[in-house]
């Protein structure tokens, strides 16, 4: 099988490369993926920050390297308040919080002909909730919200855990997430939180980026060992 795993920056993909180690670099449509061959062939890569990029990366990942299934590994802001630094969200519904055509009568976040909130695949989310309890990390399953926006202000945090129910805030999820839903392939959207997204949020972002990253990266490695 064919497994794509993207970051969104080389952060969220650094331990992957330093655990496969040995893989071939393939310069694609704007970005360098990383192509390994262990139990799976695995493509890896960083997609850049924001919708666009993550979107463009994930479609390259399933139409051009043909991946069948697709893991996000990454950081996000906690919006739910039971969240804490360093515990891991698993995105079971992802909506774009920065979609506003409300001037037509239509709720924010959606776009005609999609949806507002797209769902990950069952299985794979399983697979990583069973895998990381095992082991002991705190995890939980949890709506992601996305839009091309660091969120570090109070207001717009608890404005979209309001309109969404969102539980923790990130900038790709939501993209790949479409990619994925209209490619059908199978997805699975992790993260482990590096701030509040509130007034604090790029002191503690900046402090626990590699840490958590790396925490989500390990669960990615023993869920692929499992696959
Ligand atoms: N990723 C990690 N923290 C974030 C935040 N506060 N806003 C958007 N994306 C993030």
């Amino acid at each position: 099988m064919t497994i794509g795993i993207l970051g969104a920056m080389n952060e969220e993909i650094s331990l992957l490369l330093e655990h496969y180690k040995d893989y071939e670099t393939i310069k694609f449509g704007g970005n360098t993926f990383y192509k390994v061959n262990s139990n799976h062939t695995i493509i890896i890569a960083s997609s850049r920050i924001g919708k666009v990029f993550s979107t463009l990366s994930a479609a390259t990942m399933v139409l051009h390297f043909k991946c069948e299934k697709m893991i996000f590994s990454g950081v996000a802001g906690g919006v739910n308040s039971d969240y804490r630094i360093g515990d891991l969200v698993l995105g079971v519904e992802l909506c774009q919080h920065d979609v506003d055509i409300t001037a037509f009568g239509h709720p924010y976040g959606y776009i005609s002909n999609g949806k507002i909130f797209t769902k990950t695949d069952e299985f794979l989310t399983n697979l990583a909730l069973d895998i990381a309890t095992k082991e002991g990390y705190k995890i939980h399953k949890g709506i992601i919200a996305t839009g091309d926006q660091f969120i570090h202000n109070k207001e717009r945090k608890e404005w979209i855990k309001k309109e969404f129910k969102a539980d923790a805030i990130e900038m790709e999820g939501a993209s790949v997430a479409v990619a994925c839903d209209n490619l059908n392939v199978p997805l699975c959207v992790i993260r482990a939180i590096s701030d509040n997204a509130g007034d604090e949020a790029l002191i503690s972002y900046e402090e626990f980026l590699d840490e958590a990253a790396r925490k989500s990266a390990s669960l990615v490695i023993k869920m692929i060992e499992q696959l």
